[in-house]
């Protein structure tokens, strides 16, 4: 099997672009980190929440089928997981935009909201929006946050009462037009307004081949590339800035994150995003692969399991050295 292609590089903006990351061949510090692995307010159809239950997980039910990973506890903390990863990768920033006192703002795909829950927190002032297809967010949170349960592939309806700041993050595998979604968030932000995305390419590559005919490479070129057949996005990072820039935004500017798989650097802070990545990612192998592979690929749950402990088990290895690209891209609506 041929090794999976580094990701495309986008030009412009973008300036982090650490070209090789040094392998820490002593192994031994990995026990430092084993402990690293260690208002609702929408009125609320009961059919949201008959939830659909398949090969032992469970499913959103509002726009059932459109979108292929669980929406249980186990994904739920995975996500939370996720969401202190993504803090360490942007130095505990919520995002990267010069956003400047916002009063109205959404968050599209919100998950467990915790991103819209810290993002209130921070800004009092503002009125903040949390949408998902599932309403799995908790009911204690500030009071100036909302749920709601919505489709952000629809036709949105917030021309009206347009916003400061729009935020998605982690889409990869989620969406299928990422290019109208954006247009859809320049129509709906306010003149000075602005977007940020942050998000995966979602394959892996190595620098120096060892990643060439893995298990871990095997799972994407299936799973990934399923997602791709049946019509998802999972290599929105690199495309974002370029999207922006075709609908219309203005001071576009991209960052580039190299995120490792494990604890193979030798940096003590690529370790430590790699230990984070890793623990996340181990949760998800099942999460990402059941649904696609079932649903489309006639692959019995037995195997996606392999699959998935094939790809855990290679992600553990020292020797197998991969990393991931990940983009912050924010952009302006015109003032006039
Ligand atoms: C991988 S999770 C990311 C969650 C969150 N943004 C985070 O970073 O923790 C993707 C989320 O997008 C939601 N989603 C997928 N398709 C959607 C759609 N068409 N409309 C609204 N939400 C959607 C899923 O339900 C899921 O909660």
């Amino acid at each position: 099997m041929a090794e999976t292609p580094a990701p495309e590089q986008t030009t412009g903006t973008i300036d982090n672009t650490l070209d090789n990351v040094e392998v820490d061949t002593s192994f031994e510090s990995d026990s430092a980190y084993g402990d690293e692995l260690s208002s609702y307010t929408a009125s609320l159809a009961s059919s949201v929440l008959d939830y659909r239950y398949e090969n032992g997980r469970r499913y959103h039910k509002f726009r059932e089928g459109s979108y292929l990973l669980p929406n249980d506890e186990a994904e739920s903390d995975r996500l939370d997981l996720g969401h202190e990863m993504y803090l360490q990768i942007l130095g505990r920033k919520l995002y990267l935009a010069p956003v400047k006192n916002p009063q109205r703002v959404i968050d599209l795909g919100t998950g467990t909201g915790i991103w819209a829950i810290d993002f209130a927190d921070e800004h009092p002032q503002a009125e903040v929006l949390g949408c998902d297809l599932s309403p799995i967010q908790p009911s204690l949170v500030p009071p100036n946050v909302k749920f709601l349960v919505d489709d952000i592939e629809s036709d949105w309806a917030y021309e009206g009462n347009p916003f400061d700041f729009i935020h998605a993050r982690y889409l990869a595998a989620a969406i299928k037009d990422f290019r109208r979604l954006i247009r859809q968030c320049y129509q709906s932000l306010k003149p000075g307004g602005w977007v940020e995305f942050q998000d995966w390419d979602g394959f892996p590559y190595s620098a120096d081949g060892s990643l060439k005919d893995t298990g871990l490479e095997r799972y994407f070129n299936e799973v990934t590339g399923t997602f791709q057949e049946v019509g998802y996005e999972c290599r929105p990072g690199p495309k974002l800035e370029q999207w922006l820039k075709e609908a219309g935004f203005v001071n576009v500017h991209a960052e580039k994150f190299i995120i490792p798989h494990g604890v193979w650097p030798k940096d003590r802070h690529l370790k430590k995003l790699g230990a984070w990545f890793q623990a996340q990612i181990e949760a998800g192998f099942e999460a990402g692969a059941l649904a696609a592979l079932t649903r489309f690929k006639d692959w019995s749950k037995e195997e996606v399991m392999i699959l998935a402990s094939q790809a855990r088990a290679d992600g553990r290895n020292p020797k197998i050295h991969a990393m991931y690209n990940f983009y912050v891209v924010y952009g302006q609506r015109p003032e006039k």
